[in-house]
């Protein structure tokens, strides 16, 4: 995938312990699970610092790529659904997931790991 800005620029924090509030209430957690060639992955938006669910700011969508390869995405409606979901994805051990986030008035956020 490419860090070209379209949506603005991908932040994508890395030293969480060095991270401000703001960025952390952007930064998805994300963690995944293995049972053979699957694994579960849990992404949320706002564990570590809560994120507002507001109609005038709130997280449009999550999406997930295999390596460059977008393979899932859930959009979100303000205040009806949260910014918390599992999905089951195929791939191999050591294969980077890197999960990217919108959020209606601070852009694009992204997080990696490896599956
Ligand atoms: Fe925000």
């Amino acid at each position: 995938m490419s860090d070209a800005p379209i949506l603005g620029p991908l932040k994508h924090v890395t030293d969480l312990d060095a991270a401000s509030d703001f960025e952390l209430k952007h930064t998805p957690y994300v963690t995944a699970e293995r049972d053979g060639d699957k694994v579960r992955v849990n992404v949320k938006v706002g564990h570590y610092v809560s994120h507002p669910n507001q109609p005038d700011h709130y997280i449009q969508w999550i999406m997930l790529y295999l390596g460059d390869a977008p393979i899932a995405r859930v959009d979100f409606s303000p205040v009806a659904s949260d910014p918390d979901v599992s999905i089951v994805v195929v791939a191999e051990p050591g294969e980077r997931l890197r999960t990217v986030e919108y959020c209606n008035l601070h852009g694009l956020w992204a997080a990696d790991v490896k599956l």
